[in-house]
C-alpha cells in the first residue's frame, strides 16, 4: 500500500486520463489510502475526484492538488457478504467511497439484494455517485443511502444521509468534505428480480452512445428533456473539433478523439444559445462540474471552486 506520505514527490498527470471524457491538462494528484494521507494532502487548496465520469477539465488543467482515495476504499471484493454483515446494529453496510459503482451493482444483483438496480450504467465510484446524488428515473444514490463517513476539519465524521441536502444531481456537502464511506441499506430480493429490474434500465439506456463522454451534459429543466430540446433544435452532428453532439443522444457531448476542452466549451455554449433562440425559451444547465476555468468564461456554465479559498 503506497501512502501519499511516500509519494515523493506526487503524481503529475494529465487529468485526460482520469476522465471519461478524456479532455484536461495536468495537476498534482494524492492517492490517500490512509487519514493520514488525507491530512497531509489537505494542507493545501484541493479537489476530489472520483471516477471522473462528471467532469470536464480545463486544457491547462488546475493548480490545486487533485485527491483520489486508493485501494483501501475500495470494498468491491468483499461485498459479497453483505448478507452476513446485513444484521449489524447500524442495518446495511457500510463501503468505502472508491468502491465502483458498476461493480457494486452487479455484485448486489448476483446476491439477490434490491436497492442499487436503478445505477445500472453510471460508470462512479461510491463516493461520486452520493456526492451527485446519481441516479436515473428507475432509482437514485439516496434511495439506499442511510449515512456517510467524510474527511473533514481535520478529522473523520459521520453524518445521516438526510442531513446531506440530496436533490435531483446535486448534494450539499460541508465545504472540503471529502466522502470516505458510505453505509447504504439494501432489500432483500431475489437475484431473478433483481434482475429483471436491471434489464428495464439496460433498455432504457440502450440509446445512449458508448463513445467517450461524460455522461448527459446538461440537467433536465423541470417538466422538460434537454436531450429532446436540443434534438429538436437540430443540433445532433453539431461539432467543434473533435467534439461532437451525438447523433444517438443529443445530450451527450462525445469526444471523437482529441477533442480539447475549449472543443466542448464552445460546443456547449453553441447548444444553450440554440437552444435560447429555438423557441424553447428554457435555459439549459449543466449537469457536469467544470474545473480549472476562469470566472466568467462561460457565464452560464457552472465553475466549481476547489475545496479550500484558492
Ligand atoms: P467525479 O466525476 O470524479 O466527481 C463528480 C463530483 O463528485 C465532483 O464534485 C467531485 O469532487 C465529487 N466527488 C467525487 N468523489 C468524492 C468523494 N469521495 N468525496 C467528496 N466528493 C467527491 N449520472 C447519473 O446520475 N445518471 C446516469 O444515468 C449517468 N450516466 C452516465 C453515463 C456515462 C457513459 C457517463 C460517462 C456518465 C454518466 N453519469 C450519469 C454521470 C456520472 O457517472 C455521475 O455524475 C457520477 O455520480 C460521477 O461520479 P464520479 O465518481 O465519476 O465522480
Ligand atoms: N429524446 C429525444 N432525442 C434525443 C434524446 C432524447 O427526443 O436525442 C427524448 C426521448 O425520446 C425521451 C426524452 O427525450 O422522450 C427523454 O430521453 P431519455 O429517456 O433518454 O432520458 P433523458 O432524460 O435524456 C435521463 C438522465 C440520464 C439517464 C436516463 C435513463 C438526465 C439529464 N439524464 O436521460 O442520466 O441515464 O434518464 O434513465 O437526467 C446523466 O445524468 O449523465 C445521464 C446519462
Amino acid at each position: 500500500m503506497t501512502a501519499v506520505l511516500d509519494q515523493t514527490p506526487p503524481q503529475t498527470v494529465r487529468l485526460a486520463s482520469l476522465t471519461t471524457l478524456g479532455v484536461g491538462g495536468e495537476a498534482e494528484l494524492w492517492t490517500a489510502e490512509t487519514t493520514a494521507d488525507l491530512e497531509a494532502a489537505t494542507r493545501e487548496p484541493y479537489r476530489v475526484l472520483g471516477a471522473g465520469s462528471n467532469l470536464l477539465v480545463a486544457d491547462a488543467g488546475v493548480s490545486e492538488r487533485v485527491i483520489k482515495l486508493g485501494h483501501a476504499y475500495n470494498d468491491v471484493r468483499t461485498f459479497g457478504a453483505y448478507n452476513a454483515t446485513s444484521s449489524g446494529s447500524d442495518g446495511g453496510v457500510w463501503l468505502g467511497a472508491a468502491t465502483p459503482l458498476p461493480g457494486l451493482v452487479r455484485r448486489a444483483a448476483a446476491v439477490g439484494w434490491s436497492g442499487l438496480e436503478g445505477l445500472l450504467g453510471v460508470p462512479a465510484t461510491l463516493g461520486g455517485a452520493v456526492a451527485m446524488n446519481a441516479g436515473t428515473r428507475f432509482g437514485e444514490m439516496s434511495d439506499t443511502l442511510q449515512e456517510v463517513e467524510m474527511f473533514v476539519n481535520g478529522g473523520l465524521e459521520r453524518l445521516n444521509a438526510d442531513a446531506l441536502g440530496l436533490g435531483y444531481r446535486r448534494s450539499a456537502l460541508p465545504p472540503g468534505a471529502v466522502l470516505t464511506r458510505a453505509r447504504l441499506a439494501l432489500t432483500p430480493s431475489s437475484p431473478e428480480r433483481v434482475q429483471a429490474a436491471m434489464a428495464q434500465v439496460d433498455a432504457a439506456r440502450r440509446g445512449q452512445p458508448k463513445n467517450k463522454s461524460a455522461g448527459c451534459a446538461f440537467k433536465n429543466p423541470p417538466g422538460s428533456s434537454a436531450g429532446r430540446l436540443i434534438d429538436a433544435a437540430g443540433l445532433k452532428g453539431l461539432r467543434v473539433g473533435q467534439a461532437l453532439v451525438s447523433p444517438e443522444h443529443a445530450n451527450f457531448i462525445v469526444n471523437l478523439g482529441g477533442a480539447s476542452a475549449a472543443d466542448v466549451v464552445a460546443l456547449l455554449e453553441q447548444i444553450q444559445q440554440r437552444v435560447r433562440r429555438s423557441g424553447a425559451g428554457v435555459p439549459l444547465a449543466t449537469e457536469w462540474e467544470l474545473w480549472g476555468f476562469a470566472p466568467g468564461t462561460a457565464a452560464t456554465l457552472r465553475e466549481v471552486p476547489c475545496a479550500l479559498p484558492c
